[in-house]
């Protein structure tokens, strides 16, 4: 396994809808391998395939970080189904550093996905769990979290953002908050 880096906003492939995976292959083992390393190492909670450059519909997301190998997530070709129910909290992204914001969200979801050998699996989540996926899938079509930001939040990401493009220093001191 290998570490891989992580693009950075506003690189392309994070704007890009990742395609099915199609082949259950030691190609396919190898990445996510690879991307369960590059998550771990960075720190982070979760991370998709167009965050290391690769346009495959492959997430990987660890709440405990490495310390618990049963917290491990593989979503390969994930599906969701979200609750009623909304509910804000503090979200950041590897793919922007330095930045968080609360983000309103689905708080829970049903989520349907293979994994790495292939097979499918169907997953209930709550809380953490439930926004650290969906911001994971949000990534495989090219969605990031700030686009989820209305009003004085947007404005306020837009202006991190264009700090980002030109690759100035951060505005405020960034918070403490688990970043994917
Ligand atoms: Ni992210």
């Amino acid at each position: 396994m290998s570490l891989r880096s992580i693009r950075i906003y506003p690189d392309p492939v994070l704007r890009e809808v990742a395609r099915p995976v199609t082949r259950f292959d030691d190609e396919l083992t190898e990445l996510v391998g690879d991307m369960v390393e590059t998550m771990h190492a960075a720190p982070g909670i979760g991370l998709a395939a167009p965050q290391i450059g690769v346009g495959l519909r492959v997430a990987v997301v660890d709440l405990s970080v490495g310390e618990d190998p049963e917290e491990l997530l593989v979503l390969i070709n994930p599906e969701l189904r979200a609750g009623d129910e909304r509910e804000a909290d503090s979200e950041g992204c590897l793919s922007i550093p330095e930045y968080t914001d609360k983000v309103i969200r689905p708080a829970s979801v049903v989520l349907t996905a293979s994994d790495v050998s292939g097979e499918r699996y169907e997953l209930e989540a709550l809380g953490l769990l439930a926004r650290a996926i969906q911001h994971e899938i949000d990534h495989l079509d090219g969605v990031l979290f700030v686009d989820h930001l209305r009003g004085l939040r947007r404005e306020r990401a837009r202006r991190h953002l264009k700090r980002l493009v030109a690759k100035e220093p951060p505005e405020t001191a960034p918070t403490e908050a688990v970043a994917r």
